[in-house]
């Protein structure tokens, strides 16, 4: 039984801090305050492992991509030639492999799913990699339009005011718009695409039916 109190949390905190840069550490404690609310909103009893997820989420995200190789070898990951070509998503997988072994106190499948699927998303994503993920895009750090424009749409709705059903579907279009969003400035840039980047915002379609196309 893995049980993750304030203590685990303020210790993980100065370890991802002396791991990682201080515009990354900013960007993480960001992350952790912003799925906290969000717990606050949609799952309070998820609060502690979800905050340990976002401490976690990007400790390998500053390594070299021979690095991010490497430590793929020493977890047993086997890598793709798409996994290589797209370095900018692979710290997720390395990040949720090493969880086991460095924090096996913190190897929960909560902590280790919301940090396995932060960048890329998959289909039928669980609630709690749905608010990491959410968080990621979100936490006050970030100042790109995309994100800034994600931030008010989930926010000036009022969740807060909404009943538990309808709280869910907004949480759902406003992932549904993150996505349509990821995979546009994924085709601009000529990106390779994950096929569970494409997943997500399909099974997220078919539950959202109603939602027009905000840019169309
Ligand atoms: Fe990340
Ligand atoms: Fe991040």
């Amino acid at each position: 039984m893995i049980e993750i109190t304030e203590q685990t949390l303020a210790s993980l905190r100065q370890t991802v801090k002396e791991r990682i840069s201080p515009r990354r550490l900013a960007h993480t404690l960001a992350v952790e305050d912003a799925v906290t609310r969000l717990c606050a909103l949609y799952c309070p009893q998820e609060e502690l492992p979800l905050r340990a997820a976002a401490l976690l989420h990007d400790l390998t995200k500053e390594l070299s991509l021979d690095g991010q190789i490497e430590l793929a070898r020493t977890h047993g990951l086997s890598l793709t030639e798409a996994d290589i070509a797209s370095p900018k998503t692979l710290h997720a997988r390395t990040a949720a492999a090493l969880i086991p072994k460095e924090f096996p106190h913190l190897a929960h499948p909560t902590v280790i799913g919301a940090v396995r699927w932060h960048t890329v998303g998959r289909e039928d994503m669980t609630l709690t990699e749905q608010l990491l993920y959410l968080a990621d895009y979100i936490d006050e750090s970030r100042t790109f339009p995309s994100c800034v424009r994600l931030r008010r749409f989930f926010w000036e709705a009022h969740p807060e005011a909404m009943s538990s059903e309808e709280r869910l579907q907004h949480l759902r279009r406003t992932l549904l718009l993150s996505f349509r969003m990821t995979l546009g400035d994924l085709l601009r840039e000529g990106a390779l695409i994950s096929p569970e980047t494409v997943a997500a915002r399909n099974a997220l379609l078919l539950l959202c039916p109603d939602d027009a196309d905000p840019d169309a």
